[in-house]
């Protein structure tokens, strides 16, 4: 006899990550989607609103009913926008779900620092703590036992995963973290806006938000809690005229020179168990082509004296949002970490 697959739902499935999400799901060995919700004028086949579903999966898209999500799934995923999730996160954990929750409402620890960076007034905030901040490269141990997942932001990933190794094994100079983020347009989500027309994206790059992104919080969370110390880091987010990936060139100095083979030695150490982190050998750095629509986050480094160089490619879209959300819901699940994320 067959096992019967877990049921999900994404909610959100009209948007970029919501699209990316229901892509992947459909080629997953071990789950079914029977739902699919959004914010729409009245219900359409999710194959009418995104051709490419045509023949693969034919349900209808409305919008968003707690009670009858719940019956039909055992585990959600919420690609809407930040202050909406948090509007139906507590209903679905309520009614006993999996939630893996792509905005930014539950990543942040403090409140008040979410307060700040967002605009918005937490109203769930009793749930943080609860909330285990899905970068499986760090968090794996919780997430496997957890039912509730923050997925991290596309910068943060990049970001993290590129210092996180020196940090955590406190050889750096910490007042200094300087990274400048690259990325593609989809990065702003489906919306439109005057900012993200073609005429003014096409043959333009620009940075914004410079040092008040509000990834940041985000990033000096992650890496303070790997160095067991605060952490600031200075942060340049750019908008490049492409449609997915991010680059991201972190600069930071070691507090006592080390060769780059023994750098790169101790990267590929704590990346170890890591399957979708890729260490490229000395002199080779990625490009986001290298990960376009993969989970992988590939690593270059250059070390010059304590001066060191490190070049992050993922994919947005990807590794930055819906397959890490996949690979989160493996972990809750007990599949393989790899299942319906390998090329
Ligand atoms: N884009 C990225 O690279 C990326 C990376 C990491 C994390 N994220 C996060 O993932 C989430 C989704 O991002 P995205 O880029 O996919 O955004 P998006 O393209 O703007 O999609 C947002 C989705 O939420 C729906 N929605 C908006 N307001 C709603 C409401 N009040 N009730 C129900 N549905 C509502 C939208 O429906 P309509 O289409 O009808 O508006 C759409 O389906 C965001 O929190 C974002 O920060 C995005």
């Amino acid at each position: 006899m067959s096992k019967e697959k877990l049921k999900v739902a994404v909610v959100g499935a009209t948007g970029y990550a919501g699209c990316e999400l229901i892509k992947i799901l459909l080629g997953h060995p071990e789950v079914t989607i029977t739902s699919v919700s959004g914010k729409v004028e009245e219900a359409e086949k999710i194959s009418e609103i995104f051709p490419l579903f045509k023949g693969r999966l034919d349900l209808a898209c409305d919008n968003v009913d707690v009670p009858a999500i719940s019956k039909a799934a055992d585990l959600i995923f919420l690609a809407l926008p930040h202050k909406v999730s948090m509007l139906f996160v507590p209903e679905f954990l309520k009614a006993g779900k999996k939630v893996v929750d792509l905005s930014a409402d539950y990543r942040l620890k403090d409140a008040g620092i979410y307060e700040k960076w967002y605009g918005a007034k937490h109203t769930s905030t009793g749930l943080l703590k609860d909330a285990v901040y899905g970068l499986p490269e760090l968090h794996k141990k919780e997430i496997v036992k957890s039912k509730f997942i923050a997925n991290p932001g596309c910068y943060p990933t990049g970001s993290i995963l590129g210092c996180a190794p020196p940090v955590n094994k406190g050889l750096v100079d910490t007042e200094q973290i300087i990274i400048d983020a690259k990325s593609g347009v989809t990065g702003a989500g489906r919306a439109a806006s005057l900012a993200l027309n073609f005429a003014e994206l096409n043959e333009n790059f620009k940075a914004y938000k410079i040092n008040q992104h509000q990834h940041m919080p985000e990033i000096d969370q992650e890496l303070s809690n790997a160095a067991g110390s605060k952490i600031s880091v200075t942060f340049t987010p750019h908008l490049v005229p492409m449609n997915k990936g991010i680059l991201s060139t972190i600069y930071f100095t070691l507090k006592k020179e080390t060769g780059a083979a023994e750098l790169l030695a101790l990267y590929k150490q704590f990346y170890k168990g890591a399957p979708f982190v890729r260490i490229l050998d000395e002199g080779i750095f990625p490009e986001t082509k290298d990960v376009y629509s993969t989970n992988f986050c590939d690593i270059g480094i250059k070390v010059t004296g304590k001066r060191v160089i490190v070049v992050t490619a993922i994919d947005n879209l990807w590794k930055g949002a819906a397959s890490q959300a996949v690979q989160n819901m493996n972990l809750m699940m007990g599949y393989g970490e790899t299942a319906g994320l390998a090329l």
